[in-house]
């Protein structure tokens, strides 16, 4: 008999195979995130979870299967998962780290060229017909060779943003206590208030914790440039989404592009109303390759955990302990 289990959503089909080939597969039938009843209904099922990020795996869930054997996140974030619950139950939850450091890097750059060159505003503007000829005022955005890029948290996709600056001759800020990026990319490392006051370009790549739940808020919207742009493609909560909204309709800042929201996915009140705001639906790791390659690390991690070794990319090494 094989081991089992219980995926929240149908994944690409080569890590569909993969998992295949070791477990019996129960796989959401619905094109939608699961409720909490339907998740429960699954784990009690299954011998190992492969959740989604939009997954609040809490403790209720956690537990309703004392057998339980891991928690696959196939997401390199995991604040959707209790790792505290887990943990203490001994239960090891992984994740995906790498594999989707580029295509997130390359999203908040398409991020930055979108915001500052106003491309969805030009694009709507062409496709409804108000193109009446080439105008020297026409849609203006802001420069971005030779400007500040800021980069809040330097792991490894925030390092990885920070490099594709090279070509743009951008000088690079960065704010992260925990490591230094000096001997990968010529850059400054410097407080989170200097970061916003001198940077053209304020880029956020830090885990949602809880000391960086609101991390930018209206105090940090107001340190930074009229003329600055901000981009979050980390997690939404790590912005005061209000305070943001705010920031825009005042023009304390020029714009802001963003993967992630608060309540996803739902957006606060009066963002799709901000013409200085390109909006995007999560989409930092979404390519075909991407999504691929986090499903083969879900398979391996859960294959590990089935045969009873440490998993690969396991987020909570001190059940080993
Ligand atoms: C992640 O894996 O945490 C990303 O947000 C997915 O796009």
């Amino acid at each position: 008999m094989k081991p089992k289990i219980f995926v929240t959503r149908l994944l690409p089909k080569p890590a569909m195979e993969k998992l295949e080939e070791i477990f019996e597969i129960r796989v959401n039938p619905h094109d939608r995130v699961l409720t909490k009843p339907e998740i429960i209904d699954g784990t009690k099922w299954c011998d190992i979870l492969l959740c989604l990020l939009s997954d609040t795996i809490d403790r209720d869930i956690i537990v309703c299967n004392p057998n339980l054997k891991g928690i696959v996140n196939y997401a390199v974030g995991y604040n959707n998962i209790d790792i505290g619950t887990a943990s203490k139950l001994k239960i090891p939850v992984t994740n995906t780290p790498g594999v989707l450091t580029n295509a997130t890097a390359d999203l908040a750059w398409s991020l930055i060229f979108s915001v500052a060159r106003r491309t969805p505003e030009s694009d709507t503007f062409m496709r409804t017909g108000n193109f009446t000829g080439w105008s020297p005022m026409l849609l203006l955005g802001g420069d971005i060779t030779g400007k500040t890029l800021g980069i809040i948290g330097a792991g490894r996709i925030g390092t990885a943003v920070a490099k594709r600056s090279i070509g743009f001759n951008m000088k690079v800020l960065y704010n992260d206590k925990n490591r230094t990026i000096e001997n990968e990319i010529q850059a400054e490392q410097t407080s989170l208030e200097d970061l916003l006051k001198r940077s053209d370009f304020v880029s956020i790549h830090v885990p949602l914790l809880p000391e960086t739940r609101h991390l930018i808020s209206d105090k940090e919207l107001k340190l930074m440039r009229q003329s600055a742009y901000l981009i979050n493609t980390s997690r939404g909560p790590v912005v005061d989404e209000k305070a943001l909204v705010k920031a825009l309709k005042e023009k304390w800042i020029a714009g802001a592009g963003l993967d992630v929201y608060e309540n996803e996915p739902e957006m606060v009140e009066g963002l799709k109303d901000c013409q200085n705001a390109v909006l995007l639906p999560h989409l930092g790791s979404a390519t075909n390759e991407t999504r691929t390659n986090m499903g083969l690390i879900c398979a391996d991690n859960a294959a590990a955990i089935w045969e009873g070794k440490r998993p690969p990319q396991i987020v909570n090494p001190e059940i080993y302990s």
